[in-house]
């Protein structure tokens, strides 16, 4: 008999992102003329900055030769990367994170999905809802789901946000012994600043938690009292994993590449002997086992962001879908919905009076405007009513989806 993971079962059949899509092209479908304009999954539009494609064809023409040819790498990725990483995206800002504490990876789900590899197998997890489905649904794929009763999981904690809190999550009742936090969130937008950030640090602390802290987004951070990383609070090397991503931050989500930081100070404790373990030398063991590295073409482009002309390249692709938010956003309020993010953030979290349900607002705008979203109920039972709308597509089709909600009058 092959036996099968049974939590696989316990999960709706298709994630969130498969059911959208699955919809959309059904819709399209029926409708073979209808110009769909897609703000659904956080998908990047602009092509690659130059810098990035330089460096790729550089890497291609690497592998051609004998003398520079790269077949496996290192697990935890190449050096050169790790040590782009650690001096632009911490050395520089004043953050002691070393190469040796970088692993890179083929992007952050991946990560997210797979950190619980190296936690003990009867723990706590606490997220936030609304919130990013990889940290609940690959809790339940770990067993520590329980069972799900109206829309939540029983053995998770949730931490609800909604508008009276401002879509920040408050800190846990019961003690989880794990925290997944998003900051800027997805999919609400919305940023912990660095005050926030200290009081979940000294929450996590004081009662031995770990978070992973998703950063996916930092780089869309633009107001200076916004953490773009957990370690610019003092002592979250103790208690945090950070998680990021190239994809959204120079445009990545088709060539694969990101990294994890587990800090040296960051320590678990072994259930048996209660002797304290750090937790980067079991990452490191999970990623030799279990990961061959991202791809030495993706991480040289990686690396090539770090340039001056990439950085430059980068800052000005970011900036343009901030500027597609920011058209979302006034529009949408200019028309009577409620919006919170698509500041710190690309995504617009939204809501209108007279929709209490996010599939039937999703399938009215796609019916009536051709426009794609995300129904805020896919990501937790608090998302119930909201949707969420992204600043990836193009400024001219950002418009013209803004014109359609408008002379629909959704
Ligand atoms: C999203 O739309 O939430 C993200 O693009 C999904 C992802 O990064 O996996």
């Amino acid at each position: 008999m092959i036996k099968i993971n049974e939590n696989f079962l316990k999960l709706p059949e298709s994630y969130l992102f498969s059911e959208v899509a699955s919809r959309i092209s059904k819709f399209r479908e029926k409708n073979p003329g209808a110009d769909i304009i897609r703000m659904d999954i956080g998908d990047v539009t602009l092509p690659l900055p130059e810098t990035v494609i330089n460096a790729m064809h550089k890497a291609v023409d690497d592998l051609a030769t004998t003398e520079r040819f790269r077949g496996y790498g290192p697990e935890q990725g190449y050096l050169f990367l790790r040590e782009a990483i650690a001096e632009n995206d911490y050395r520089q800002r004043g953050l002691g994170i070393t190469p040796d504490e970088i692993f890179v990876s083929d992007g952050a789900k991946s990560d997210l999905g797979n950190l619980g590899d190296i936690l003990g197998d009867n723990i706590k997890v606490a997220v936030a809802d609304p919130g990013y489905p990889v940290y609940a649904d690959s809790t339940v794929l770990r067993g520590l789901g329980g069972e799900l009763k109206s829309g939540r999981w029983s053995r998770i904690e949730y931490l609800e946000c909604n508008a009276e809190n401002g879509f920040k999550p408050s800190l846990p009742e019961e003690c989880p012994d794990l925290i997944y936090l998003c900051s800027p969130a997805n999919p609400t937008g919305v940023a912990l600043t660095k005050d926030d950030l200290r009081k979940w640090v000294e929450y996590a602390r004081a009662n031995k938690i770990l978070i992973v802290y998703d950063s996916a987004y930092e780089s869309y951070v633009v107001h200076p009292f916004t953490a773009r990383s957990i370690y610019e609070i003092d002592g979250a090397d103790e208690i945090a994993i950070e998680v990021r991503s190239f994809s959204k931050t120079a445009g990545f989500t088709g060539v694969r590449c990101g990294y994890t930081v587990v800090p040296h100070r960051l320590k678990g404790t072994d259930g048996v002997s209660g002797k304290e373990v750090e937790l980067n030398k079991l990452w490191n063991r999970r990623q030799s086992t279990k990961f061959n590295g991202a791809s030495y073409i993706s991480q040289r482009a990686a690396e090539s962001i770090y340039s001056s002309e990439g950085k430059e390249e980068i800052k000005r692709n970011v900036a343009y879908y901030l500027g597609n938010a920011s058209v979302i956003r006034e529009s949408l309020r200019r028309v009577g919905f409620e919006t919170w993010g698509g500041e710190d953030s690309p995504y617009i979290w939204a809501r209108k009076k007279g929709y209490d349900d996010s599939w039937q607002l999703f399938t009215e705008l796609l019916e009536r405007c051709h426009i794609s979203c995300t129904p805020g109920s896919g990501f937790g039972s608090a998302g119930e009513g909201f949707i969420r709308l992204t600043g990836f597509n193009s400024l001219k089709n950002t418009r013209e989806a803004m014109n359609r909600i408008i002379n629909e009058k959704i």
